[in-house]
């Protein structure tokens, strides 16, 4: 994918004349055709639960990314432009707006700004992960700007949205580098059962909150416990989950818990920042991810208080979280009936992998 090395970093015209531009539109599949050079293989960007995204440049100079739809059901039809509408109207500085959309035919399709620094995976796991371009400060602001971004759909945006899909791969970086959330909401437009089961299950794997997987129901606190695991990824450059063997597998939560309660949190740090942080910002991430990422639903935090959290807005709140009986030294037995990473938490640490 060679224009990779000469978009990363930069705009062209277009995109910079765009950035402030709320209009949105309905697009033509001739229009989106060439402007992704006939849905080149050489113009994709990757592909994901609901289909591939394509590179491509409008007639006016501005990069778009377009996901084109694999999965779709007949029924949906009508709610698919509705729902696209309602999702069009968001806005906010950390989340990805949607440009359009084309419905025509068999084709389904959705158009974003492209995106120039591509995701918050491809510089932690994928294309960018050697070069260390993320730097503390903008980790920090990657942070707080992801968490407001939620913040917007949980508490501003009407109807209010719950995410649903909170991973890496779905916090884009733009040109200056802020956060900008995609596929808010995005899981309503496909009906259930209707993606791919295999891929469904990899591409969020280690994000969803034990009470989602096992209802199916997703809520804003399942969304903050997905914020927990996308900061403290953040924070230590880990994956979610990390196999240990042909069976085993080590979530990030359960490496990092013991970490914390010892107070070893430049363990916890990414090696790739080479001992360049800001010691009591990361503390302070890493024990705000805990506390998003415990099992028990009722005992994490809005994501609301998250962002004071992160942006260390109270002391006080801060203190009272790190003395929480979740970050006692004490073995988890000590703990019982307390905010503690419970039995279910070692559950999904030690899971065998299917
Ligand atoms: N607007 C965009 N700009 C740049 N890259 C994008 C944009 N939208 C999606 N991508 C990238 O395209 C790839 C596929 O995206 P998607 O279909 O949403 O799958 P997923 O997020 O599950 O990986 C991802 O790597 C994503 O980061
Ligand atoms: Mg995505």
């Amino acid at each position: 994918m060679s224009f990779f090395s000469f978009c990363c970093g930069r705009a062209s015209w277009g995109e910079r004349r765009r950035k402030d531009s709320t209009s949105w539109r309905i697009f033509s599949l001739k229009e989106l055709s060439s402007a992704t050079n006939n849905f080149n293989y050489d113009n994709k960007l990757g592909e994901g639960r609901f289909g591939s995204v394509y590179w491509g440049q409008l007639w006016d100079g501005s990069q778009i990314a377009v996901k084109r739809l694999k999965v779709w059901s007949h029924q949906a039809e009508q709610e698919f432009a509705v729902e696209i509408e309602v999702l069009g109207r968001v806005r906010h500085k950390n989340l990805l707006s949607l440009r359009g959309y084309c419905a025509e035919g068999k084709e389904h399709l959705i158009v974003y700004d492209y995106m120039p620094n591509l995701s918050l995976h491809s510089h932690l796991h994928g294309h960018y992960s050697a070069e260390c371009i993320l730097d503390w400060g903008r980790r920090m602001s990657t942070a707080i700007g992801s968490a407001e971004g939620i913040a917007y759909l949980h508490h501003q945006a009407t109807p209010h949205i719950i995410h649903q899909d909170i991973k890496a791969s779905n916090v884009l970086l733009d040109m200056d580098f802020q956060a900008r959330l995609a596929d808010f909401g995005f899981a309503k437009l496909i009906p259930d059962g209707a993606t791919d089961a295999t891929t469904d299950v990899k591409s969020n794997l280690g994000y969803l909150a034990p009470e989602y997987v096992s209802s199916g129901k997703a809520s804003e606190s399942s969304d903050v416990y997905s914020l927990g695991v996308l900061l403290l990824e953040l924070v230590c450059g880990k994956r979610p989950v990390e196999k240990l063997s042909a069976t085993m597998k080590l979530s990030i939560t359960e490496w990092a818990l013991p970490l914390a309660r010892e107070r070893k949190f430049n363990e916890i740090a990414d090696p790739k920042l080479n001992g360049n942080y800001v010691e009591a910002e990361l503390t302070r991430v890493v024990l705000v991810a805990l506390f998003c990422a415990q099992n028990s639903p009722e005992k994490r935090p809005t994501v609301l208080e998250v962002v004071d959290l992160l942006k260390g807005a109270s002391k006080e709140k801060l203190s009272k979280l790190e003395n929480d009986d979740m970050f006692r030294p004490e073995p988890p037995e000590a703990s019982q009936g307390a905010s503690t990473p419970d039995k279910g938490s070692e559950d999904i640490a030690q899971e065998t992998v299917p």
